[in-house]
């Protein structure tokens, strides 16, 4: 379940608000410009599965976006336990960075959590299957999937070379807890 917790930037143990309620969430989110919908996510995939496997049970979905969006490139980030790249992979994206691009992604397996800064707070946002969430450019953010991961997520890009981070330098995200992940 989608679940959100605000916290000032400077104090990861004050919660302003803790939540699990789907529209509060989207309400929240939506208040820094940050738009969360809800997507059917049900194709039963294996976790290994192969991007093209995903991108063609969710044609859809990804025809949907890319028509209202333009997207330049479309690919499939599929962590799991044992996948050979644990490691490198969660800590890439661990350490806070902003976009030139924005960043959408449709989860449609598993769970992971982004951590949205604005306004001197931070929006720690555990996205599930069926979440479609939209940072705009340069929103400063960073993701952890977790020691174990295991989801599968869409990725959406406007500009063809893909990800691409600018990191801040700020340690922030070593001063707030770590995303334990959904079996622990
Ligand atoms: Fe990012």
């Amino acid at each position: 379940m989608t679940q959100l917790t605000i916290t000032p930037d400077h104090a990861p143990d004050q919660v302003l608000l803790q939540t699990g309620d789907f529209d509060i969430i989207q309400r929240e989110l939506a208040a820094i410009g940050v738009p969360l919908a809800r997507w059917r996510a049900d194709a039963k995939l294996a976790a290994d599965a192969a991007p093209e496997i995903v991108l063609e049970a969710y044609a859809d979905s990804v025809a949907a976006l890319n028509a209202r969006y333009g997207f330049q490139s479309v690919d499939v980030v599929a962590m799991y336990p044992d996948h050979p790249d644990v490691a490198t992979a969660r800590q890439k994206f661990l350490a806070e960075h902003t976009h030139d691009d924005f960043e959408i992604r449709f989860f449609v397996d598993g769970a992971g959590v982004f951590y949205i800064r604005k306004a001197g707070k931070v929006y720690t946002t555990l996205c599930t299957a069926g979440d479609l969430i939209e940072l705009p450019a340069n929103t400063t953010h960073w993701f952890d999937m977790g020691p174990k991961p295991l989801f599968k997520a869409i990725r959406f890009f406007t500009q063809p070379d893909g990800w691409v981070g600018h990191f801040t330098g700020d340690p922030i995200a070593s001063r707030f807890p770590a995303y334990a992940g959904a079996a622990a």
